[in-house]
């Protein structure tokens, strides 16, 4: 098994080590990214973006291309299914943008991204899609990955003969997301997938689905030999797991869970980011998901959770954070009397 401090390559860029942080649409922006960046994962995706809408310059989603400087490397994703916008899409990215990959999205289950024959559709029409990445391949010079499902539904798991032509024509890594587009987001990830394509592939293979702790990221490279495992959900509120997983899979050590002070400047900081990025009253709004996953677990937190799903300001938040440190250590001060 590779170890965490093995240096790999996608194409020419050169990843730290065997961390990925997923595509999320609507969580993956510069704000989270950032969060993301300051516990050092190999990789980081963008959400995906819409190739036509890229290709007509709107202007909502031009922004959804903006990245900081220290947001490398960087693989920032497209969807779509006409060659041309696409291949339009990607030459934008190569050359208007400073992501350092492209990846095009072949999982997306949702039935309006289904209904534009694109996302998990294009694995449904292995030789259009393998026609159209070519056409992709060769407009670019960043390298082109693609994130794909194991197939469309149980009856059609072709990941691997896919994952097979999408070498053949230059790709140059492929993320696998355990499920097929019938199941969503529902039951376990199917990782013996993961195994068959790394087996049957030379280039790199990114495994994802269903890790939330060190534990599941350390029996996904054993089990199936990916090189990189890809987190998802299991960041949301929980970001600390990137260095968590690094820590365990570089010398097996266990790193402390964030205090509760630690937990909520990073709260903190999330929201400010968010805030700074698309304003206070669209950036809180974002925040509230956020602010519920990371406050999650934590004890007697039931109304604190509530009272976050419905924040409106950077004060509001902080004061909510600040009355429940105050209860905690007054807690904690009389369970020492
Ligand atoms: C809210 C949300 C948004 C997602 N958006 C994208 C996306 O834009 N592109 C993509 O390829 N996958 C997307 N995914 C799928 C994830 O990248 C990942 O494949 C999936 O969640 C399984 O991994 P996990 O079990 O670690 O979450 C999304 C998942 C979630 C939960």
């Amino acid at each position: 098994m590779p170890t965490i401090t093995d240096e790999w390559m996608i194409g020419d860029v050169k990843i730290a080590n065997r961390i990925v942080v997923a595509p999320m649409a609507g969580i993956s922006n510069p704000a989270f990214r950032g969060i993301c960046r300051s516990f050092h994962p190999g990789l980081v995706y963008t959400e995906m973006i819409s190739d036509k809408a890229l290709y007509f310059r709107n202007e909502k989603t031009l922004k959804m291309t903006a990245m900081e400087d220290n947001d490398h490397p960087l693989a920032m994703q497209i969807f779509g299914h006409d060659t041309a916008t696409m291949v339009a899409a990607a030459r934008f990215l190569d050359t208007q943008t400073q992501c350092d990959i492209i990846d095009v999205n072949m999982g997306c289950p949702v039935n309006k991204v289904i209904k534009a024959k694109a996302g998990s559709y294009l694995m449904r029409e292995e030789a259009h899609t393998v026609a159209m990445m070519r056409e992709v391949v060769q407009a670019v010079h960043k390298p082109v990955t693609v994130k794909m499902r194991i197939g469309f539904d149980v009856e059609h798991c072709n990941c691997v003969t896919l994952a097979q032509k999408l070498e053949s024509i230059g790709v140059k890594a492929i993320a696998v997301h355990g499920r097929t587009r019938s199941q969503m987001y529902e039951g376990r990830a199917d990782w013996s997938y993961i195994k068959k394509v790394k087996e049957a592939c030379s280039i790199p293979i990114i495994g994802n689905g269903d890790i939330r702790i060190v534990h599941d990221a350390q029996r996904m490279l054993e089990e199936t030999h990916c090189d990189a495992v890809m987190i998802g959900r299991g960041l949301l509120g929980n970001p600390w797991l990137i260095a968590q997983c690094s820590a365990y899979l570089k010398n097996e050590t266990m790193l402390p869970m964030p205090t509760l002070h630690e937990r909520f400047e990073l709260v903190r900081l999330h929201a400010h980011r968010l805030c700074e990025e698309k304003g206070e009253i669209v950036g809180m709004r974002e925040m509230r998901g956020h602010a519920a996953w990371y406050v999650k677990g934590l004890p007697r937190s039931h109304k604190l959770k509530q009272a976050l799903t419905m924040i409106t300001t950077m004060a509001e938040l902080d004061q909510l954070l600040s009355e429940y440190e105050c209860q905690m250590a007054d807690e904690e001060s009389f369970d020492q009397v």
